[in-house]
């Protein structure tokens, strides 16, 4: 009788980052290759990059960290990197630059991929930091489905006829549901030093004290956010922080992005679809301000990020913090609305299996979260592999989202992943949970 081989640690590694690779790519040959050339080199919006620029983007970063940083191989395309460079050229003005066509950005990231997968298969996974655990793999993964989720932020952005579709999620429900759990006062452990591909700005575990609060059982949905409206939300500056009331104020703001109001009805445009806004649904496409203002009019306000991965994360029983709401396994179908499966986030109460132990639902998926907090590096932060992923970005400016929305891949999505942006930005796929004091 045969003995089937038992799979080396390294083998699994090897594998999961090629699964990982091939998942994204898959993504973004869809993403890519479900509109023609020419809308693929149109901007579609001032605060996108033209689809084109992020598949050779896409490419160039891959081989910058795995060609050329992991395997030391020479440089195939230097001369590109600087139209690719994010830093170097913001977003409105990159249809302007002498970019690789559609054709020839598809062969230039396939290039790049087949000599990744010769990588792959030989290079050793210990040595250091970029190779352990195949972290850089890990990272690049995690890179081209954040452009992924991107790149269906544009899709939502373009105009003209439906170019994806995707069944709807399962049903949701909240009758029976409290509409709040308390988080009882408590230490809980922020952050991880564990997880094998978390990004720097995740690093390092570290315990975080917080007195009990309430926080909401469900994300809010567009059937709350329209009682906001109703009662004159965006016209009473009592709820707005001033730079909020001065951007509805300016631009005219009285509803999320991609509502329309007709015969006293609220409609939404969706990947192309014009539909009506269903009340059960989490809200999408508010800024940070909207947010805070609808939270200030409710009486509440927006969690602290501490107070999100407490709830996402904190095992009362063991005391211990998990990676995600429901446990340390990674994210099924029926947990969370991932991958983007689906086209839009499920309705409040959905995914019962996802919860987490005190019963709050939704924390992973759907619509990313707002938070109260503005990205900062934890105590011990060290920046790696390189400054521009997050260092760069910590400070003031920007607020932390977390959870991830029906666009996030289950890569780049964990229960102490950070992403951030602009408290004005709308075409992201967020929304968000409200908390009160105990
Ligand atoms: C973490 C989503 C804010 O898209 O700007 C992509 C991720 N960094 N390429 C972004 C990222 C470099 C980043 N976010
Ligand atoms: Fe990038």
């Amino acid at each position: 009788m045969n003995e089937s081989p038992v799979a080396t640690d390294e083998e699994l590694l090897r594998q999961r980052a090629l699964d990982a690779l091939t998942a994204a790519r898959a993504r973004t040959v869809l993403l890519t290759g479900c509109v023609d050339d020419h809308e693929l080199t149109a901007q579609h919006s001032p605060l996108m990059s033209p689809l084109v620029w992020d598949l050779a983007h896409i490419g160039n970063q891959e081989e910058q960290w795995l060609l050329r940083a992991v395997a030391g191989r020479e440089a195939i395309r230097p001369d590109i990197d600087p139209v690719y460079d994010a830093f170097e050229h913001p977003r409105a003005v990159r249809p302007s630059l002498p970019l690789l066509s559609p054709a020839e950005s598809r062969a230039y990231a396939s290039d790049i991929r087949c000599r990744v997968l010769d990588v792959l298969e030989k290079h050793p996974l210990r040595g250091g930091p970029l190779v352990d655990s195949a972290f850089a793999f890990g990272m690049i993964a995690q890179h081209e489905q954040q452009h992924d989720e991107t790149m269906l932020i544009t899709h939502q952005l373009r105009s003209g006829s439906a170019a994806l579709e995707a069944p709807d999620p399962p049903a949701g429900g909240v009758s029976g549901l409290p509409s709040e759990v308390l988080v009882p006062a408590g230490p809980f452990a922020m952050g991880t030093s564990t997880e094998p591909w978390a990004l720097d700005n995740e690093r390092p575990a570290h315990s975080r004290e917080l007195p009990s609060y309430y926080l909401d059982t469900v994300p809010v949905t567009n059937g709350a956010f329209e009682a906001f409206i109703d009662a004159g939300g965006y016209t009473d500056e009592r709820w707005w922080a001033d730079e909020g009331w001065a951007q509805i104020r300016k631009h005219g703001i009285e509803a999320p992005l991609f509502w329309r109001r007709e015969a006293g009805q609220w409609l939404r445009r969706r990947f192309g679809v014009t539909e009506p806004v269903p009340a059960d649904e989490p809200v999408l496409h508010v800024s940070w301000f909207e947010a805070d203002a609808y939270a200030r009019w409710a009486g509440r306000r927006l969690p602290t990020e501490a107070e999100w991965e407490k709830a996402a994360r904190h095992d009362p029983v063991s005391g211990r913090s998990r990676r995600y709401p429901w446990g340390d396994t990674d994210p099924t179908p029926d947990q969370a609305n991932l991958g983007q499966r689906h086209l839009r986030p499920a309705p409040a109460g959905a995914y019962p299996e996802g919860a987490s132990p005190l019963g709050v639902r939704q924390l992973i998926g759907d619509v990313w979260e707002w938070t109260a907090s503005d990205f900062l590096p934890y105590p011990g932060f060290t920046a790696f592999p390189y400054r521009e992923y997050s260092e760069v970005f910590f400070g003031g400016d920007h607020k932390v989202l977390r959870g991830g929305s029906f666009a996030v891949d289950p890569v780049a999505c964990r229960g102490t992943f950070r992403n951030w942006d602009l408290p004005v930005r709308r075409q992201i796929f967020a929304g968000f949970r409200t908390a009160r004091d105990a």
